[in-house]
């Protein structure tokens, strides 16, 4: 339970918890009230939700309902990616807030530098403008911190080039078998905490082999090594589940991989679609 509660803490001063709880593909209402209560009952403080995935609403009952003190929970939510000016970026921060009727997040961040459906567009100037809509919703204490989500190097040189504020996280696809190391090591140097969205790899990382074996060397399951191997990297895994029972596995991850052994992990190259055919 520890490990789930700790803190990293990002370029601001803000605390955010390690691990946190995903919600993507998780519908709003029975099953994603369901699940964040689970998972506040299970230790987590840092709950990851978006306007596109439309579970805000159950997720803020949740929240709310669980009486745990709304500043001992770091909730999240995301700018929806065809998102790309100033004042529609406002507009949808103040509907966001209502949705999950809180007067702060303590992080927002650009859903993606694209739209879903014209994923790889550049919009260079729009993400300017959006991200300039979250600096003024920063300034003004609406969210305690602010960032990208699915941003490249170069996606986020031209956030560092036209705006003031370093984003303070950019939250990535990042698992074992896909470390991501170019836009980690460009995020490190410029201190932007990375988030790593499915890391078990929406479950494929779980049949690896060398997963396998590495989590009966260590007497943990698969998905608390590919979660812990996010932690050992510096970056704040986001697992997701509907399940108690794996809600409680996933929380679980009051141990470190030993120096050798992440390296047999940061070796595997696959791609973890290919790992069951
Ligand atoms: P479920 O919701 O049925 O538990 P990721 O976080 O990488 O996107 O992976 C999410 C997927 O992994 C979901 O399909 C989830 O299914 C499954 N999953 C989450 N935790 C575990 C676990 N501990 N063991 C097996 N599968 C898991």
């Amino acid at each position: 339970m520890k490990t789930v509660q700790e803190t990293y803490v990002l370029s601001n001063g803000v605390r955010m918890p390690k691990a946190g709880f995903g919600r993507w593909q998780i519908p709003n209402g029975d099953e994603a009230y369901t699940s964040v209560t689970l998972a506040l009952k299970h230790g987590y403080r840092h709950i990851d939700t978006a306007a596109a995935y439309r579970n805000e609403e159950s997720v803020g009952k949740a929240i709310r309902d669980s009486k745990i003190p709304r500043d001992e929970i770091f909730v999240t939510t995301k700018l929806q990616s065809h998102i790309k000016t100033y004042d529609e970026a406002l507009e949808a921060f103040e509907k966001s807030l209502k949705e999950l009727e809180m007067d702060y997040v303590d992080l927002f961040i650009i859903h993606a530098p694209w739209p879903w459906s014209e994923m790889g567009k550049d919009c260079s100037e729009g993400n300017v403008l959006a991200y300039k809509a979250l600096e003024k919703i920063y300034k003004d204490g609406k969210a305690k911190a602010i960032g990208v989500s699915n941003f490249s190097v170069k996606d986020l040189e031209n956030i560092l080039a036209h705006t003031e504020i370093v984003p303070h996280v950019n939250q990535i696809s990042f698992f074992i078998g896909n470390n991501q190391e170019e836009v980690h090591t460009f995020c490190k140097k410029h201190n932007i905490l990375i988030e790593a969205y499915s890391p078990l790899a929406i479950g494929y990382a779980l049949s690896n082999q060398v997963i396998i074996d590495m989590a009966k060397k260590y007497d943990k399951t698969p998905a608390q090594i590919c979660i812990r191997y996010c932690i050992d990297k510096g970056t704040a895994p986001l697992p997701k589940s509907t399940h108690e029972s794996r809600i409680i596995e996933n929380a679980q991850l009051d141990f470190e991989i030993h120096k050798e052994d992440l390296a047999v992990l940061d070796a595997i190259k696959d791609d973890p679609r290919r790992w069951n055919s």
